[in-house]
């Protein structure tokens, strides 16, 4: 059947950044069919060749544009206006073959109901049709009741199996393999309680700034840029309990169930601005919106009761790494120097898993001292391992939804972030990371290293 996908802002930062270079993979490996086309909508009244010549100058990335060419169309649109999505059902049923369509909304959310109800009105997806799906990308609504108002409205266009939510950490290597490590492993399923394990980090930290995002990233900031999404999708899979069977609902319920007993702790967080933000193209001057976020949140369960997580996330910080640590209790009475267990999960931009443990000091030594288990993901794959936004197109392409989000898991992680936003916080200007980590040194009495 042939795939047609219409991108709806096409002239974005993530179109040029992730999509282009995701759909050329995809087509250098031979994963799409070459009979699939490839819509780019916009509002600027391009021709391809205009529209191209734009692209390459934000393109930083290889891209085979020989491949990928031949698929590429460019439709320029107003978004509020019906007869401009009747103009492109026309144009996407030119010929009468039947079609896998998909329509990939890489627009602020704002615009989701606009066009969504356009593509609902013009008949471009018919409520409950399996080859037709809608892709949005996040963040799914500015706060709680923006995405339940979204949600609500989409569920009148289109059923729930249409809808693909995306949140692109989860088409990570690593954080697909958080699952498999935990229950595959008895050493580790066994230890993964308050028990033994004292603290978990949970970090993803950017050297970049805000770029040209200034529009859209000045309204949203760090807690929902980074915190609602990628990160409690990250805190749930590595806190929440086995599922009973590894489905996609079932894991997701588990999901939802440990992200509702989260809370985050009102006296611990930090939320940062990087010196020199404000002086970015589209940020208003005097903007209080936040770069950096450091929280510590509980679960309040059996398995989890104190155990603090410690959320870290931030733009124009020291070095670019997403990762997850988890810190295992020491008892040992009887040597020195022990270090705490601790198992990392690398995400970017290296893949692996380490653990750190204990060995006496070779030679004649007695000393203990820490040894290194460096697993990497990324030397056990011939070529580089897929980027997230390869995963999810191609999920996408072949209807497999488990790696999107479902509507109650972004509903109960907006209910913290909202109640977060609630708290008064003094925002704190950084010109680099050190100062940051003095301060949540300070402020949480503990050193926590790794951070
Ligand atoms: C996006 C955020 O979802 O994730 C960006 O909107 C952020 O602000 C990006 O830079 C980080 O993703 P990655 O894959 O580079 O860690």
């Amino acid at each position: 059947m042939k795939k047609i996908i219409t991108i709806f802002g096409a002239t974005g930062n993530l179109m040029y950044k992730k999509l282009f270079p995701a759909l050329s993979n995809l087509f250098k490996n031979k994963f799409l069919d070459i009979k699939t086309k490839i819509y780019l909508v916009g509002r600027k009244d391009y021709t391809l060749e205009d529209y191209l010549l734009e692209a390459k100058k934000e393109i930083k990335t290889n891209i085979e544009w020989d491949l990928l060419l031949p698929h590429l169309n460019y439709i320029q649109m107003d978004f509020s206006s019906l007869d401009d999505y009747k103009r492109l059902k026309t144009i996407i049923n030119e010929d009468e073959s039947l079609k896998d369509k998909m329509f990939y909304l890489a627009v602020p959310p704002q615009l989701f109901p606009v066009i969504a109800k356009g593509i609902n009105s013009s008949g471009l997806i018919t409520k409950g049709s399996e080859n037709e799906r809608i892709v949005f990308e996040k963040p799914f609504g500015e706060d709680l009741t923006t995405a339940q108002k979204i949600n609500k409205e989409l569920w009148q266009y289109f059923e729930e199996k249409q809808i693909y939510r995306i949140d692109h950490y989860l088409g990570k290597e690593m954080i697909q393999n958080i699952l498999i490590v935990r229950f595959t492993n008895t050493i580790f399923e066994q230890a993964w309680n308050n028990k033994t394990i004292s603290s978990i980090q949970i970090v993803a930290k950017e050297t970049e700034g805000v770029l040209r995002r200034g529009n859209y990233y000045d309204k949203v900031g760090a807690l929902k840029d980074m915190v609602q999404s990628h990160l409690l999708q990250m805190v749930s899979l590595v806190t929440m309990e086995k599922p009973k069977t590894f489905s996609s609902d079932d894991i997701k319920d588990e999901k939802v169930k440990v992200i509702k007993q989260l809370s985050i702790d009102k006296e611990d967080i930090i939320l940062g601005q990087y010196q020199g933000y404000q002086d970015s193209i589209n940020i208003e001057s005097g903007s209080t919106t936040e770069t950096f976020v450091f929280a510590k949140a509980c679960i309040n369960n059996e398995r989890w009761k104190g155990v603090p997580i410690y959320l870290l996330t931030g733009k124009s910080l020291d070095e670019k790494k997403s990762e997850i640590i988890i810190n295992f209790k020491n008892d040992s009475n009887n040597f020195k120097n022990v270090l705490n267990n601790k198992l990392i999960i690398r995400v970017a931009p290296v893949e692996g898993v380490n653990f750190i443990f204990n060995v006496k000091e070779a030679g004649l030594s007695e000393k203990v001292v820490p040894a290194n288990l460096d697993y990497c993901h990324t030397c056990n794959y011939l070529g580089n391992t897929p980027e997230a936004y390869e995963k999810l197109l191609l999920d996408l392409f072949n209807k497999q939804n488990s790696l999107f989000t479902r509507w109650d898991e972004i509903e109960s992680s907006w209910k913290i972030i909202d109640e977060v936003k609630t708290y008064k916080h003094e925002l704190f200007i950084y010109n680099n990371y050190e100062e940051i980590k003095e301060l949540i040194i300070k402020r949480n009495e503990v050193l926590i290293d790794d951070l």
